[in-house]
């Protein structure tokens, strides 16, 4: 059994099922817990009393049916004749079922419902079971998502540095250092490839440069989110000639959360590549808000929309874009909606709260 399964009966199924029977047979039906503490009975003055026969045969340790005789009633009080049959569940006994009467007739009426609660009582163990299963499985799956975007940031960072570090400086030496050779060249010729291999150069810093950014811009660590997001939109636009209006609500160049910011720039840059890759969009608008105790992104573009759900891309393979947001989005208790439709454009809707109810460690 799983851990933490509760192996009591739950007090109104009982009661359900005891009217039930008492109504089919018109009989006083009780049912007790596993102490002989009744739950459910035909006689609603009897429930939270204790049964005698019941729990002294519980007290015993002995588990098996008894019956209720006409000298028991006369010697506990409040028992009536008829018949009792333990209620098994997973070898405890989770309580009794007594029908009264006639013991010859009750006992299988008696016995008839036992066997009925034990059976639901293993469905409802089974369906718990599963519930518990799959809460495991979706807490591992976040989990580990949470490393993966969390290694990813890392590397991705590394990476940044290293090329803004190391080869834009090295890049940059040979710039200069081509420039000195072509001043000093002998002759047109030469200095004319010189200053080609030069350009050459400068083209390949731009690029790194470039790629360092869409890696890890070092602003985002920095100078913090907006600063980042206005460089992003800026180079943005000159790369793909589409306008974009930001607009910024009670946000100033303060610093959140680095897991926070991280999650804002990363989405804002998948939500502006779709657009630019899938929208034909000619103009975009982005609010970024700080509102009641949220962040909040908005970013909505004019272009030609998609049809609602449909998230997978073009070649049929899962589209990890707006699952990859959804999953940033979840990890830290926030909520994405996505709303578009064919022709009428798309507007992603981002909100997260500043303060988290459970704590991931950084990204
Ligand atoms: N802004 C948008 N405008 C139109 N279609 C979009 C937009 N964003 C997403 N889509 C559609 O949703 C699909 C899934 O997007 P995404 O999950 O980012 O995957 P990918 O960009 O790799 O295709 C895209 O292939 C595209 O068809
Ligand atoms: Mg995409």
């Amino acid at each position: 059994m799983a851990k933490g399964l509760k192996r009591q009966l739950d007090a109104r199924f009982a009661q359900t099922l005891v009217d039930i029977v008492a109504a089919e047979l018109n009989k006083n039906v009780n049912i007790t817990d596993e102490h002989g503490v009744i739950i459910a009975s035909f006689s609603t003055e009897r429930i939270t009393q204790v049964h005698e026969i019941a729990a002294n045969m519980l007290q015993t340790g002995v588990i098996r049916e008894c019956a209720v005789s006409e000298e028991d009633e006369r010697q506990w009080k409040g028992v009536r004749k008829g018949w009792n049959v333990p209620i098994l569940f997973e070898n405890h006994c989770v309580g009794v079922i007594g029908v009264s009467g006639e013991p010859d007739t009750s006992a299988p009426y008696a016995r008839l419902a036992a066997r009925f609660v034990e059976a639901a009582l293993q469905a409802n163990a089974r369906q718990e079971e599963l519930v518990q299963a799959l809460n495991e499985k979706k807490e591992l799956q976040s989990s580990l998502m949470n490393r993966i975007i969390q290694a990813q940031e890392e590397e991705r960072r590394r990476i940044s540095r290293e090329l803004h570090d190391e080869t834009s400086q090295a890049l940059t030496s040979i710039i200069v250092g081509l420039r000195v050779l072509a001043a000093g060249a002998k002759g047109q010729e030469e200095e004319s490839s010189l200053l080609q291999m030069r350009d050459l150069a400068v083209q390949t810093l731009e690029a790194v440069h470039h790629l360092a950014v869409e890696l890890r811009p070092i602003l985002l660590d920095d100078l913090g989110l907006l600063a980042a997001v206005q460089k992003y939109i800026e180079g943005y636009m000159k790369q793909y000639g589409i306008q974009v209006q930001l607009h910024v609500s009670n946000m100033h160049r303060e610093r959140f959360p680095s897991e926070l910011e991280t999650t804002i720039y990363r989405i804002l840059q998948e939500a502006l590549t779709n657009a630019a890759r899938h929208a034909q969009a000619e103009q975009i608008d982005i609010t970024l808000a700080k509102q009641r105790g949220k962040i909040i992104l908005v970013v909505a573009d004019n272009g030609i929309g998609f049809a609602d759900g449909r998230y997978t891309g073009h070649q049929g393979y899962t589209a990890l874009g707006i699952y990859g947001m959804r999953e940033r989005t979840a990890l830290l208790d926030g909520t994405l909606e996505i709303k578009s439709s064919p022709g009428d454009g798309t507007t992603l809707i981002v909100e997260i709260p500043l303060r988290r109810r459970k704590k991931t460690e950084e990204i």
